[in-house]
């Protein structure tokens, strides 16, 4: 078992996350704030974006191989090296309204 250090840049806190547990049980665990719902991968409310880092994540079922590359699913991601992580960061298939495919195009932002 290997402990990382996983921060969270949008509030500067630092936990110890072992390579045999989710960042978002660790985060339980600690007490951080970190906002969920499915715990199975397949909500995204526990979605995070990866700043620098890797993790492993076969079971996040609801990013496509792709998104899983930048993105942590917190409830399913476990760490392979020190993290940083912007939580409630979402691929931008998911934050522009639908997933390209969904009608053919993301939704354009009103701006
Ligand atoms: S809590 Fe639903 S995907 Fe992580």
């Amino acid at each position: 078992m290997t402990e990382y250090t996983v921060e969270f840049v949008d509030t500067g806190e630092t936990i110890e996350v072992s390579d045999t547990e989710t960042v978002l049980s660790s985060c339980i665990e600690a007490g951080i704030a970190q906002e969920y719902s499915c715990r199975v991968g397949m909500c995204l409310a526990c979605s995070a974006e990866i700043l620098e880092g890797e993790v492993t994540q076969p079971a996040a079922r609801g990013f496509t191989d792709e998104e899983a590359e930048g993105y942590a699913l917190t409830c399913m991601a476990r760490p392979q090296s020190d993290l940083k992580l912007d939580r409630g960061t979402y691929p931008p298939s998911i934050d522009d309204g639908g997933r390209a495919g969904d009608d053919g195009h993301a939704a354009a932002d009103d701006d």
